[in-house]
């Protein structure tokens, strides 16, 4: 048997042979604890160090801001809560659309007092720009909007929210966990107090991610303990995984463009292909990062095209990979607008480096005989 296609990396993506070669050491041989004195501490503590340049470069800041965590979610809660914790409860605001561990982690805050107000986006899901600046010229201690969202893609303006938001006082957060690696992202040209990244999107491992933070940002920590990561990460650091965070940001800048390029390229392709298949792709008038399509067939539930596809060999999504647990239609989709009917039919495509155009064409030719199957089924049905 062939071995399946893998079209799901906004999900995660297979590791880099490069970053698994510097990773191995530190499983093995180089066990050292970073917080000893002795030599095997040392080289861990070097290794890190190390990985914090290298992540510091990818996003133009210096090592001191990267503060180390096991993962997008924990980076986003830690800011969310963190700064929350130093604060007096009054507004804090998301956009409609956030990633999960955004809205639930803000969710939480209204028990302590916090109200919280989401930023409605357009029909493409890019933000209200009206909506926000009504919405930020009300006295807001938090904002948080991510860069680019995991089911659609579509980029959001965060730069302009960033400066509402300075104009009133609040700290300014971006969760860039599907834009990182695939579109330039800047924390000065943002203009963000803090920044979410994830090695696993970025062909990564595991276990490693940062928040990036302005070194004015006061902030409380999530875990009691250790003096580590400045105190705002208390815990053995998992050496392996941060060593192959640091050199998976490096090699994600240096293919950056020619990897867009390669990505856009493709899901043109599929695009045309699934267009005249009679697909309704979301965000598509939107400007996207170049890797993801989230579209729908009229009539045919998400669900099960992506059961059906998963045995004909394509592995694709239906939504995100944490929202799959839901059974109802996207809460982005919903956000934008979309009606509940088609909602839930919709499914992702997410390319990654090492998709081409052959499969693309496997991809398409493969949809067709499962939708001609089911839409005769459907025929039979009525
Ligand atoms: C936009 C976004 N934010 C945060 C996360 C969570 O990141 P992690 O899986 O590293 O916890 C994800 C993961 O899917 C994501 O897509």
């Amino acid at each position: 048997m062939k071995p399946a296609v893998y079209l799901d990396h906004n999900a995660t993506t297979p590791i880099d042979d490069r970053v698994f070669e510097t990773m191995l050491p530190f499983l093995k041989g180089q066990f050292g604890n970073a917080s000893s004195r002795h030599e095997f501490g040392t080289v861990a503590r070097r290794a890190i160090e190390s990985a914090r340049e290298q992540v510091a470069v990818a996003v133009g800041v210096q090592a001191s801001q990267v503060i180390f965590v096991s993962g997008g979610t924990e980076a986003n809660n830690l800011f969310i809560k963190g700064t929350a914790a130093k604060l007096k409860p009054t507004q804090l605001a998301i956009s409609s659309v956030e990633h999960p561990c955004v809205e639930r982690a803000a969710h939480e805050l209204t028990k302590q007092g916090w109200k919280l107000r989401k930023l409605p986006v357009d029909g493409e899901g890019r933000l209200r720009k009206a909506e926000m600046i009504s919405i930020l010229s009300e006295p807001t201690a938090i904002v948080s909007v991510m860069l680019a969202n995991n089911e659609t893609g579509v980029i959001l303006d965060v730069a302009e929210t960033a400066q509402q938001a300075r104009n009133i006082g609040a700290w300014m957060h971006s969760d860039a966990v599907q834009a990182f690696g695939k579109i330039p992202v800047n924390f000065e040209k943002l203009g963000v107090h803090a920044l979410t990244i994830s090695g696993h999107k970025i062909y990564g491992p595991k276990g490693a991610a940062a928040l990036i933070v302005d070194k004015r940002i006061d902030m409380a920590p999530l875990l009691s303990g250790g003096r580590h990561e400045k105190g705002m990460r208390a815990g053995t650091e998992n050496v392996a995984a941060i060593v192959g965070f640091g050199m998976a940001c490096e090699i994600a800048m240096q293919r950056m463009d020619t990897l867009a390029t390669q990505l856009k390229k493709l899901r043109e392709k599929l695009e045309a292909g699934i267009h005249e298949l009679g697909a309704q792709i979301f965000g598509a008038q939107a400007e996207r990062i170049p890797n993801t399509s989230f579209f729908a067939f009229p009539g045919v539930e998400g669900e099960t095209l992506v059961v059906q596809l998963d045995r004909a060999g394509f592995a694709v999504a239906s939504g995100s990979a944490c929202s799959s647990l839901n059974t109802g239609p996207s809460v982005v989709l919903t956000a934008m607008g979309v009606e509940k009917d088609l909602a839930k039919n919709a499914i992702r495509v997410s390319l990654g480096k090492d998709n081409n155009a052959a499969q693309i064409d496997e991809f398409l030719s493969a949809l067709k005989k499962i939708l001609t199957n089911l839409r005769n089924l459907s025929a039979i049905a009525v």
